[in-house]
């Protein structure tokens, strides 16, 4: 070898799959993926989202079979959001026992129980006739600590029903710890809380409100982070390791990797991040037209979110990428 050539080529690692496999820094594993699901109420049969190719809105008994499904296919957990009938100003349906996310609760946890992680979405946008996460002030601006305390009543009501852990997504000030409280008060001090610590006011949302057949006008900007800042997510999540989080959450994903990255820096915490609707949409629809690859742009996009730190991903794929997996190694 003479000075010219490099003696160390790393090119020799890349020349075969096995040696790349071999090579390979970050590896994706079923049990990392958390599958996102929607139960409706008064669904006789499952009914599909236009936005979401391939996610569905599940009826009760649909919803048993496919959370059957993902258990076996190995995914980590399962996160549930329930899409009720009628909507009030104060989200009754989140704190009825017979809501439909609290009853979809209950039916799971008889079927899939301790095989699982039974995450539920603890937020009031869902059951609320104006669509915002929390209750409105007479100037119709969101109440923080009157939400707090709905919050409160929804961990009971989550908790009562057999969620392992309850998904934070609402963005008040304060609520991991109002949370927290009135768990522990009521005796659930196992039940976990994974913080959405760092949600943003996200374009990428879109497809999600129409799975959740939002009601909502205009936006959450009051509440939910505004995307440029870095900083501001650093002591969102502080607050939320002060208060008792689990789990610290990042959301979107793929657009805030930077984010992922310095919260999994700074903490100590498992940290999550959640691959939204519109990530979502935008490889499905990308790849119904042909222009890109469907499963390696899955798969890289999943890659990516966990070389930046994420430990656990939502995401709508979970089960197919589960599936891709046990194929690939
Ligand atoms: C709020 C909630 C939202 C999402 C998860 N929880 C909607 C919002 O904040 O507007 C979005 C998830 C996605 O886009 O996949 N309960």
């Amino acid at each position: 070898m003479t000075g010219e050539f490099p003696a160390v080529r790393p090119r020799r690692l890349r020349r075969s799959p096995a040696l790349r496999r071999l090579a390979e820094e970050t590896r994706l594993h079923p049990a990392d993926l958390v599958l996102p699901m929607f139960v409706r109420e008064g669904l006789a049969e499952p009914r599909v989202v236009s936005s979401l190719p391939g996610v569905m809105q599940h009826s009760r008994e649909s919803l048993l079979k496919a959370a059957t499904e993902a258990v076996q296919a190995g995914v980590g957990g399962l996160m549930i959001f329930g899409v009720p009938a009628r909507r009030d100003a104060v989200g009754s349906g989140a704190t009825d026992p017979d809501g439909i996310l609290n009853v979809a609760l209950r039916d799971l946890s008889a079927e899939v129980g301790d095989a699982t992680v039974l995450m539920s979405d603890l937020c009031l946008d869902e059951f609320t006739d104006h669509g915002h996460c929390g209750v409105l002030a007479a100037d119709g601006s969101v109440d923080n600590d009157r939400t707090l305390e709905r919050y409160a009543e929804t961990a009971i009501a989550q908790a009562s029903a057999g969620a392992h852990v309850l998904g934070l997504s609402g963005m008040m000030d304060g609520q991991v710890g109002a949370v927290r409280a009135a768990l522990d008060r009521a005796d659930f001090t196992d039940t976990s809380i994974l913080a959405y610590s760092a949600k943003y006011a996200s374009a990428f949302y879109g497809p999600f409100r129409e799975a959740v057949e939002s009601t909502l006008q205009g936006d959450r900007k009051t509440y939910q982070q505004d995307p440029p800042n870095l900083r501001e997510a650093l002591l969102e999540t502080r607050l939320d390791v002060a208060e008792g989080a689990d789990i610290l959450m990042v959301k979107p994903a793929l657009p805030y990797l930077d984010v992922v990255r310095a919260v999994r820096e700074e903490f100590e915490l498992p940290v999550a991040a959640y691959q939204v609707s519109g990530e979502y949409a935008m490889i499905e629809a990308a790849a119904a037209n042909g222009w890109l690859d469907r499963e390696r742009a899955i798969l890289e996009s999943l890659v990516a979110i966990r070389r930046a730190g994420a430990q656990i991903i939502l995401s709508y794929w979970a089960v197919d990428v589960a599936r891709m997996l046990r194929q690939r190694y």
